[in-house]
């Protein structure tokens, strides 16, 4: 094995069944784990569910049910929609599992030895939505209002245990301006947690009282639990503190969105200092989902659901599916607007008309002129070398720019490969070539159809199914990212179309 690469997706609310934003997240952790497998490193791919908000206690009341019983069928509805959705996580953590719940009590009675975690008496203004204080001047700001659901903030005095989150901003900003150990990207939210943190940072509250039992006690005072978003954020470490997992800590990257960016970007590597625990590589923070122009929401009707997700997946297939949100989704610093227009134009002009297309020709072609057998390629030819130079070159940037999550481009730059083959077949025209010069036909069918597997193999993180039929009728399943690999005179194997073209009469 090469190097490790140990990846997390946030660990999910379980008041609620899955919607796109997580299965976004997810499949963009899964298509980074299984890019970093093909290239052969010692992956770890963690998500799973965060269980103590109180919103389960209060759920799972109207329900009739207990809390435990509510979190279970949700932590089910996340797993089984992660695997319809082909995600390779190695584990699903779930916080009310023990071997979780006994690691974060390790930890905070470390740090309470250490004096980084303190008794003391806490007044301020409480999103209960959110479980979150907010400051005095936010609080002024949002006219004393959740910014979330609009619900009064209340003002909330407690005896709590504080983390010394305060000693920690030098060390932060420190490393925030290195970026060699630990890194925030985009660097449009590095430079916001670099600001927030120069702006000063309070000890902050990590304990609550009167959860109902619901949630992980603190250690020596039963009364008092382990304040929700510190024992969610402690899974990243617990799950893979073990002998058997130590060495994947620690985590390369941490795929979150925006809206948890603080407690990622600020809290979880104070915590992680006074631990004295190497820290994440990167916290990677990507955008939003937007629903046909708007923010998604229920009341607009335009929230994308588990059904309507499931929908489009039974529509289009789960690959499609997988291309669409990894290449058109809100990677970087903007948000991303989710439509059914959209979705149908890019399958059609991506998977129906690119990829599926060329493999169409490719075999057609064969079929016709070569019966059915991979032909002879005549390796000193300049349209072949021409070929070989452009695809190669792109199997050599893709891991590059994986490896910096450039994940958008990469995929953009493959899918620019399938339809630079089908120009190129177009125009050399192996149809033609045929009435005057077989071998020459020969040679640029043998050629497009390598481009073709090599773009497939780097393509199979993305689409597992799809990637798979192609390799299987091109008789070249388990092929690696050599040039010539492809073997001639393999009979090719006959299929249907991959992706057939959506005509919007057709709904
Ligand atoms: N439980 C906390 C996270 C604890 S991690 C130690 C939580 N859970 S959540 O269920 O609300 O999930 C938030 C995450 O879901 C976001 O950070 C993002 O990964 C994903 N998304 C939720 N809505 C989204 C969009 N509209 N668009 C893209 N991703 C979004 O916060």
């Amino acid at each position: 094995m090469n190097s490790k690469f140990y990846v997390t997706t946030p660990i999910y609310y379980v008041n609620d069944k899955p919607h796109i934003g997580h299965l976004y997240t997810t499949t963009m952790a899964d298509i980074l784990a299984r890019y970093h497998r093909l290239f052969k490193e010692d992956v770890f791919f963690l998500t799973g569910t965060d269980e103590h908000a109180a919103k389960v206690v209060e759920a799972a009341k109207e329900r009739g049910l207990t809390p435990l019983q509510w979190a279970d069928q949700n932590a089910a509805a996340f797993a089984e929609t992660f695997q319809k959705f082909f995600i390779t996580n190695n584990d699903f953590v779930r916080t009310t599992q023990e071997r979780h719940q006994k690691k974060v009590q390790d930890y905070v009675a470390k740090l309470m030895q250490t004096g980084d975690v303190f008794s003391g008496e806490y007044e301020g203004w409480y999103d209960a939505g959110q479980e979150e204080y907010v400051t005095d001047n936010k609080a002024k700001d949002y006219d004393y209002k959740s910014p979330i659901n609009g619900k009064p903030l209340l003002r909330k005095k407690e005896r709590n245990y504080f983390f010394r989150l305060s000693k920690y901003a030098p060390k932060l900003l420190e490393l925030l301006e290195k970026r060699n150990e630990f890194d925030v990207q985009p660097e449009a939210r590095r430079n916001e947690t670099i600001n927030r943190i120069k702006e000063g940072l309070n000890d902050v509250p990590i304990s609550r009282s009167g959860t109902g039992g619901w949630g992980i006690p603190i250690p020596g005072d039963p009364d008092q639990n382990v304040y929700v978003w510190i024992d969610a954020l402690f899974n990243y470490l617990s799950i893979v503190d073990t002998p058997q997992r130590r060495h994947y800590w620690p985590a390369d990257v941490h795929l979150i969105a925006k809206d948890i960016l603080w407690f990622h970007a600020v809290i979880w590597p104070a915590m992680l200092l006074a631990l004295e625990e190497p820290l994440p590589r990167v916290v990677y923070s990507h955008s939003f989902w937007t629903s046909e122009g708007q923010k998604m929401s229920k009341s607009l009707g335009n929230f994308i659901d588990l059904d309507k997700i499931e929908d489009y997946a039974w529509r289009f297939g789960v690959d499609a599916l997988r291309w669409f949100l990894a290449t058109n989704g809100p990677f970087e610093t903007m948000d991303s607007d989710f439509s059914e227009n959209k979705f149908i134009g890019v399958y059609n002009s991506d998977l129906a008309n690119d990829y599926g297309n060329l493999l169409n020709r490719i075999s057609g072609l064969i079929g016709k002129y070569f019966n059915g057998e991979v032909p002879e390629y005549d390796t000193a030819s300049p349209f072949g070398q021409v070929i070989k130079e452009t695809i190669s070159e792109m199997v050599e940037r893709i891991p590059k720019k994986i490896n910096n999550l450039e994940l958008q481009e990469a995929l953009v730059e493959m899918m620019r490969k399938v339809g630079l083959l089908n120009s190129q077949l177009e125009f050399q025209a192996p149809w033609q070539q045929m009435k005057q010069d077989p071998k020459l036909a020969a040679t640029t069918l043998y050629v497009v159809a390598e481009g073709l597997r090599l773009c497939t193999v780097l393509l199979q993180p993305v689409m597992p199914e799809k990637t798979k039929i192609v390799l299987e009728v091109l008789g070249a399943a388990g092929t690696g990212t050599k040039w010539g690999e492809l073997k001639s005179g393999t009979k090719l194997k006959t299929h249907g179309p991959l992706f057939p073209r959506f005509e919007m009469e057709k709904q």
